[in-house]
Order: structure tokens, then C-alpha cells, then sequence
């Protein structure tokens, strides 16, 4: 018999449809539905004083699998982002070997199908990432990858990434880019500034960011591909993404939660847990990064999640390796830090939802009925203090431990199967 499964009596919010109410959900076996089809025992979830949301869907993180089964695995990172919330995540294709051909992306396919939460993959733009020729971009569409970048080592050659966007329009899926001109950051590690000056360090110009940026938006309009912009994070980038979309250029965007909370200002310690790709920037840009989610300019939060071995981290800042973690620690993040910055939770919540689902045509994001049973149900009020020891991620690289925040995971289904409760995996 399928099961029937009730929540009653939580803020009901589904962006898609713009439904903010107070109401009750009911899943039968796998689908949202408005009324069961047949009577039977029903299993009843209180969901009064939470949120009822979507599954969230993390456009951009880094599982590590295959090569580095060290930092991470899919099955590991799978379970990191059911704790956060997540029913369905997007992995990068910077992996060893990276997803640049068929091979590699049916191996990532086939460890995802045993992963807890619904993993999709990325391919790669070039061969080995190499930024010289294409990668078989046309069998990776077959093998089922949702988009295509190099990711950290973005493509340099501006008439290679023409022909990638060419190559994309045959299966419209997006081209994501890290924008990077990688002769402006050359050895650069933290945003360039008065803290790049004050504290040593070699400086990476918002122009690094910029200029590649401007150059991409510039190629999605010849050529008419489907463009995602990954970590936008300077304020002169939010100005030529909004300049892109009011030309009616094919662009998304989106922001990581730590350059929506901290600022280069926190470099102060050299903790090389804050050393990440693009780097922090100044306040003025992180102000313009959260008006740019209100005003709709960015359409997706992704974590960027990038776990690195304590080793690894633990060397000089100028030589540890760029990234966050950040699965387990977006949604209290955002729901803590960004109160009072004029962000309403129907707008947070699309973010994380129907607004990276969109950027892939994938399934998800949205409480309809008919849609599949991946819903959230989040005790936004509770109390949690970030510990790394209780991470399932195996990353434990993080600038937040210890902060005191609010937001838990009460419940999370997938697919109508209950596999968080409480913050911790049912299995
Ligand atoms: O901080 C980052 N880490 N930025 C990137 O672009 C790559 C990522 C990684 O793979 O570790």
C-alpha cells in the first residue's frame, strides 16, 4: 500500500506559485496531492511554527568524486546535503579524472543513483580542463549531465568558448562560468584592496572577474546560448549581469552564501578556511550581491560547497587550496545573517528552489500538486551552533564554526521518504 503522509499546520511556502498560507500538505507514495485517492492510515507530522518549502536544489557544489574520495564522496555529500535541506544538488566536473567524457559522467551517474538525495553532474567545457578543445560535449548531453564548465580553470580562449556556446545550443543546456581572466588574478588570493595591501597577500581585482564576465554575457548574445554565471561576487559583476538581462541576453546568476556574509575584512586571522574562489570582497559588494537577489538580477544561492582535506588547509594561506564547505551550513547561514537585510523568506526560499531548477530545466523546486514528494520542513526558529565533528560532509574546512545560528531541518522527504528528522539522517 502507499504511504499517505500528512503535514498539518505550517507556513506553506512554494515560490513557484507564490502560495506564503498557512495550510496542510498531504504525499501520497511519491507525489504531492490534493486529496488521497483512497482512505487508509494516514502518518501525521505536526509541522506547526515551521516552514513548509520545497526540497532545496544547490546549483553548484563540489563532491570529489572521482580522484579525491578523500575530501569527499557522492555518497558522502549526498548525505551532508540532505542534513542541509537539499534534495537534489548539482556537482561540478572538476573531479580526477574530470566528467569530459562519456565514461566518467556514467561512473558519477551510476555512484548517484545510491546517493540519499537526487545528485546531478556537470560536464566538462574542455578536455581535462585544459582550456585547449572541446570535450565531447554532444555524448556527455547523452550520458545525462545538466550543464557544462571547467569551473576553477575557466576557458581563456575567447573563440574556443564561442564554439563551446555554439556546441551548447544543440542540447540547450547551460554553459556555467567561473569567470576568471586568469592573466588579471595571475597568483592573487584575496580580493584586492586595502586588506590585500594591510595583511601581504597577493591581490585578485574585481576586473579579474569582470572583464570574463563581460566577455561571456557578450558570447551568449552572438551566439544565443543559455548562460549561468557561477559566484557572481563583485559589485561592477551585478552591474553587467543586470545590464545582460535587460538586452534580454540568455543569462542566470548566482551567489554563494559566504559572500552574502562575510567580507575581506575577515582575513584579518589568515584562517585559510576563508581562502576561497572568488574571494570575499568588500562590504560594498556583498550589499550589492543582496540587493541583486531582492531586485531579481541573481536567481540562484548555491553553496559552491568545496571540501579540502585539514592537511591541506593547514598549510600558508598564500598555498592552501581555494574553498568552502557549505551544505551543511547554507540555511541557517542565510536564514541568521541575512534577517533585516530586507530579504523576504518567499525570495530566500526561491532561491533555493524553483529558481536553480529553472536554470536547468530540472525537476523540482515547487509544491504543485503533481510534483514529486521532495519537500522541507524547517524549524527556521531553532537553535544550532556550528560543529565541524558533527558534519556528515568528510570537508570540515569552514570559517563558521561555532557561530550560533538559527534553522534546523525538522523533516526533509525525498520523493515522499523521510530521510532527515531533527537535523540528523534517518538511516
Ligand atoms: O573556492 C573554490 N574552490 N573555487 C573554485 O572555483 C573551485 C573550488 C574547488 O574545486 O575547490
Amino acid at each position: 500500500m502507499t504511504t499517505k503522509v500528512r503535514i498539518s499546520g505550517g507556513r506553506i511556502i512554494d515560490p513557484a506559485s507564490g502560495r506564503d498560507e498557512i495550510g496542510d500538505l498531504l504525499i501520497e507514495g511519491k507525489t504531492i496531492v490534493k486529496e488521497f485517492s483512497q482512505p487508509g492510515k494516514v502518518k501525521d507530522f505536526n509541522a506547526g511554527g515551521c516552514l513548509v518549502t520545497p526540497g532545496l536544489i544547490d546549483a553548484h557544489c563540489h563532491l570529489r568524486e572521482p580522484g579525491r574520495e578523500d575530501k569527499e564522496t557522492i555518497f558522502t555529500g549526498a548525505r551532508a546535503a540532505a542534513v542541509g535541506g537539499f534534495t537534489t544538488v548539482v556537482a561540478m566536473a572538476n573531479t580526477n579524472p574530470p566528467v569530459d567524457c562519456q565514461a566518467v559522467a556514467s561512473y558519477v551517474r551510476k555512484k548517484s543513483a545510491k546517493a540519499v538525495i537526487e545528485v546531478k553532474t556537470v560536464g566538462a567545457v574542455t578536455k581535462g580542463l585544459a582550456g585547449n578543445s572541446l570535450s565531447e560535449m554532444f555524448e556527455l548531453y547523452e550520458a545525462g549531465v545538466v550543464g557544462y564548465s571547467d569551473d576553477g580553470e575557466p576557458v581563456q580562449d575567447s573563440a574556443l568558448m564561442r564554439k563551446a556556446m555554439e556546441y551548447s545550443l544543440a542540447t540547450n543546456l547551460p554553459i556555467i562560468s567561473h569567470c576568471e581572466d586568469k592573466r588579471l588574478s595571475a597568483r592573487g588570493v584575496v580580493h584586492e584592496g586595502y586588506y590585500s595591501t594591510v595583511l601581504g597577500l597577493p591581490p585578485i581585482p574585481a576586473a579579474a572577474e569582470e572583464v570574463a564576465l563581460a566577455r561571456d554575457v557578450i558570447l551568449s548574445e552572438l551566439t544565443g546560448a543559455k548562460l549561468h554565471i557561477a559566484h557572481v561576487s563583485t559589485a561592477g559583476s551585478v552591474e553587467i549581469v543586470r545590464w545582460a538581462k535587460s538586452r534580454g541576453i540568455n543569462v542566470t546568476a548566482e551567489v554563494t552564501p559566504h559572500h552574502l556574509v562575510l567580507t575581506d575584512q575577515c582575513l584579518a586571522n589568515y584562517d585559510t578556511n576563508l581562502k576561497v574562489n572568488p574571494p570575499l570582497r568588500s562590504d560594498a559588494d556583498r550589499r550589492a550581491l543582496v540587493a541583486a537577489i531582492i531586485d531579481g538580477t541573481i536567481d540562484a544561492i548555491a553553496t559552491d560547497h568545496a571540501p579540502h582535506t585539514l592537511e591541506e588547509k593547514e598549510q600558508e594561506f598564500e598555498t592552501a587550496p581555494f574553498g568552502i564547505v557549505g551544505l551543511e551550513t547554507t540555511l541557517p547561514l542565510l536564514l541568521s545573517e541575512l534577517a533585516g537585510e530586507g530579504l523576504s523568506m518567499l525570495k530566500l526560499i526561491e532561491k533555493l528552489t524553483i529558481g536553480p531548477a529553472r536554470i536547468f530545466g530540472i525537476e523540482g523546486g515547487s509544491l504543485a500538486v503533481g510534483s514529486q514528494a521532495d519537500v522541507l520542513v524547517l524549524d527556521h526558529k531553532a537553535k544550532v551552533e556550528v560543529d565541524v565533528n558533527k558534519f556528515y560532509s568528510k570537508g570540515r574546512n569552514t570559517p563558521f564554526q561555532g557561530w550560533k545560528l538559527k534553522g534546523q531541518v525538522k523533516w526533509l522527504f525525498k520523493e515522499g521518504k523521510l530521510i532527515v528528522e531533527n537535523g540528523r539522517l534517518k538511516d
